[in-house]
């Protein structure tokens, strides 16, 4: 496993005893960027462990029959250690229902969005009292077709206050953030990560933060096939926690859950899946199949990298 610098090696190594129960006392150096907080003490005694998550976002895809197929070969897989990995499906709006009677019920359904307020007159849209009523559990929020499209192109002020009538009917909520190429090579990735989590850091409470996990999914990686290298992965989510550290506090810091999106297959999920910050995978095209059970196997690959 390789890290970004010889600085960002002590980091990784703290992050790594954060992924355990919390003992002992350590300081967690933080990274050059340009939101990069002042050094922060992390306290350790915070307890618990970061679950390992994956979630498979089916985006506008399937049909009825071809949910039903998928489902029953995820279901032919072995019980989950489901104190070791979590896993949450999101089917079109239309299916949530269906899969939610078809699907294992170790694994838990996610909506792909929901509407900003309660029910009433707001043609098309689908709140949150319908999407618990009908068996959901999580859904996803500000995901980059939803920002970046021309089409939708939610801001991030809507997308928080989105996010708080989920957590507000007990919904949880995958939170994506990322930046897109030009971003990138512009050098503002850090920056609009920081910019995207601030409207969210802003609109709830520190303690609506356990039923929030991140996913990290950098735009330009997304359904391209072009998966971000490790050290860049690592990179962003180890400044994330930083970011959490400092404008929430860092209990959360510690506990919040950071998925890496874009391009997660069978063939990179397991040396992705070590990384210290990585808890999980956010993952499109290959959910779609029934393959998508060896990504979910990669929570093996964290664990035995965290022993
Ligand atoms: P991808 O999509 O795995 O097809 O790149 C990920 C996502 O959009 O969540």
């Amino acid at each position: 496993m390789a890290f970004i610098t010889s600085g960002a090696a002590a980091v990784s190594g703290a992050s790594l005893t954060a992924r355990r129960a919390f003992t002992g006392a350590a300081v967690c150096p933080v990274p050059a960027g340009p939101a990069a907080p002042t050094a922060a003490t992390w306290s350790m005694s915070a307890g618990g462990l970061r679950t390992f998550l994956v979630g498979g976002n089916w985006k506008c895809n399937l049909s009825k029959d071809a949910i039903t197929s998928l489902c029953k070969e995820l279901a032919a897989a072995p019980d989950l250690e489901t104190d070791k990995v979590e896993v949450v499906l999101a089917p079109p709006t239309p299916y949530l229902d269906h899969t939610r009677s078809v699907l294992r019920q170790d694994f838990e359904v996610a909506a792909q969005n929901i509407w900003v307020g309660g029910p009433g007159a707001f043609t098309g849209e689908t709140v949150a009292e319908m999407i618990k009523d009908v068996g959901c559990t999580w859904v996803i929020l500000g995901h980059s077709e939803r920002r970046n499209l021309p089409q939708i192109r939610e801001t991030d002020d809507f997308i928080a206050q989105k996010t708080k009538t989920a957590l507000s009917h007990g919904l949880k909520v995958m939170f994506c953030i990322g930046e897109t190429l030009q971003e990138r090579e512009e050098g503002r990735t850090l920056d609009v990560c920081v910019r995207q989590l601030h409207a969210l850091v802003e609109t709830i409470e520190a303690g609506d933060w356990k039923d929030v996990v991140i996913a990290y999914e950098p735009v330009w990686a997304i359904g391209t096939g072009k998966v971000a290298t490790p050290d860049q992965v690592e990179e962003v989510h180890e400044k994330i926690r930083h970011y959490l550290a400092k404008d929430v506090n860092e209990k959360v810091a510690q506990e919040t859950r950071i998925l890496y999106g874009g391009s997660v297959s069978p063939g990179n999920c397991n040396e992705l899946a070590q990384l210290p910050d990585v808890d999980g995978f956010l993952v499109g095209g290959a959910s779609l199949k029934a393959s998508f059970l060896e990504v979910i196997e990669s929570f093996k690959s964290d664990l035995a990298a965290t022993v």
